[in-house]
């Protein structure tokens, strides 16, 4: 029996009757497919498949660069230390800029919109120190989108980018809430001058908290990196002298110049707050007197104010004894300081200004020996809370921005006298150009 099945099974093999398959045929695999293609237009059909496919991944490609969180918090955020350093992870800096990775975190860009540039929003962009730096981003090849209600902006001082596809100028109040798409946002809108801040002290408060935080806001949705423009007022009458970024200030919450200081100091914990608790990249400039070319003539800022009367053979007001003192930066290395801090991989908040200090009584002496020898001077009572010293100590900035002023007030001084004196008389002989004043 045993045996039977063992001969049954070696039989079944060879057996002519039984089923056997087909020969494998070796082309049959190719054929067939190229048959069925051929037949009925098919083969178009295949084409036609192939093309789209390809279009579709050259739009959407697979090979997405990994998703790297833009915030990477390994630092720890104390609240007794003033600069925060952070990853050196920095998609803004030179080598690397490309346009609208913010807006496309996945770094491909569709073709025909890929930009060399940033689009960069400058808020008060059409004011004093907006405005040079909208002339220096526009230089460097960004495409800039100013947003300025003209409080004390002019158009002025944007219109010679009229006409350039990588400018825009938008009329827009930033208490209101505003959408764009941007890499970085530089917050400035808000009046700088006494004169101005004081004149509707509501609305100054609500331009510095309201208007901060419709642009952190705007920064939080498109993942843009936000730079506010805070000042030396923050640190009020200072009891400390020269000021660190680490002093806390002496602030009167409720004098007449509380609208702007403590506007900007609540502008300062916003931006913090959105950067511990948003992940908005932020920068904090803590910006000292700056002065030259496009100031506003008449805004009640010293140097504007000096120079102004010595053109027009007016006495020289000094409010108080004249004694205390100010440091005075030039407005070109402001916006250096500003698009550095932009730029870096630190949050601050870092001094920007010149430590050069000044009497009141020496700069009048400045402003005699650049326009008019023979201008006399005029002793005012002081105005209430005006701080005694001011000077920036800048030693964060040049160690971690690599910053430092290099423009002397003798030398900044002629700048903006030329501007100020084609704006009083008209005199287009003389300084005409008052870019080239901006870079120098
Ligand atoms: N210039 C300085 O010495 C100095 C010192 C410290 C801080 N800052 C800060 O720098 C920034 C610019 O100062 P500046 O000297 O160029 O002043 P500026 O007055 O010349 O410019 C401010 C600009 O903001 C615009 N603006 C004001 N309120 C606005 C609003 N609600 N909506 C939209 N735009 C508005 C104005 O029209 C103007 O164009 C300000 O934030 C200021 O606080 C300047």
């Amino acid at each position: 029996m045993g045996s039977e099945l063992i001969y049954r099974g070696h039989e079944t093999h060879p057996a002519s009757d039984s089923y056997s398959p087909k020969p494998v045929k070796p082309w049959a695999s190719v054929i067939r497919p190229i048959r069925y293609m051929l037949r009925e237009q098919r083969l178009l059909f295949v084409l036609v498949g192939i093309a789209i496919a390809t279009l579709i991944f050259t739009i959407f490609p697979t090979s997405r660069a990994p998703h790297v969180p833009h915030h990477h918090f390994t630092t720890s955020i104390s609240d007794s230390i003033t600069y925060f350093p952070i990853e050196p992870q920095n998609k803004f800096s030179y080598p690397h800029r490309v346009g609208f990775e913010s807006a496309n975190p996945t770094g491909k860009i569709p073709l025909g919109l890929k930009r060399k540039g940033l689009r960069i929003v400058v808020t008060g962009g059409a004011g004093f120190v907006g405005s040079h730096l909208v002339d220096r981003l526009i230089a460097r090849g960004d495409s800039v989108i100013v947003v300025d209600n003209f409080f004390t902006g002019r158009k002025e001082n944007v219109m010679h980018h009229f006409g350039n596809p990588n400018f825009e100028l938008i009329r827009h109040d930033v208490v209101e809430p505003l959408l764009l798409e941007v890499d970085q946002i530089y917050h400035l809108a808000c009046p700088a001058s006494p004169v101005h801040y004081k004149f509707n002290p509501v609305k100054t408060i609500k331009t510095n908290v309201v208007g901060t935080l419709n642009m952190l806001g705007l920064a939080k949705r498109v993942g843009a990196r936000f730079l506010l423009t805070s000042t030396s007022e923050v640190y009020g009458d200072p009891l400390q002298h020269p000021q660190k970024e680490t002093y806390w200030g002496n602030v009167n919450p409720i004098g007449v110049r509380s609208c702007y200081d403590e506007g900007k100091r609540t502008a300062e914990t916003l931006t913090m707050d959105y950067h511990r608790g948003a992940g908005v990249e932020v920068r904090i400039a803590r910006i000292f007197n700056t002065y030259g070319p496009r100031m506003c003539i008449d805004d009640g800022r010293v140097v504007s104010n000096f120079v102004a009367q010595a053109l027009r053979k007016e006495p020289l007001t000094v409010y108080g004894d004249g004694k205390q003192t100010r440091s005075f930066q030039y407005v070109s290395d402001l916006v250096e300081g500003l698009m550095r801090l932009m730029e870096g991989e630190h949050v601050g908040p870092f001094n920007l200004g010149n430590p050069g200090e000044f009497t009141m009584l020496e700069l009048a002496e400045v402003v005699q020996e650049t326009i008019d020898p023979n201008a006399k001077i005029e002793f005012r009572p002081n105005t209430e809370d005006d701080p005694h010293k001011r000077k920036p100590d800048i030693s964060r900035a040049k160690e971690l921005l690599g910053w430092q002023p290099k423009v002397s007030l003798r030398k900044g001084l002629p700048l903006m006298v030329s501007d100020f004196r084609q704006r009083i008389f008209g005199d287009h002989k003389e300084g005409s150009n008052t870019n080239n004043a901006s870079t120098s």
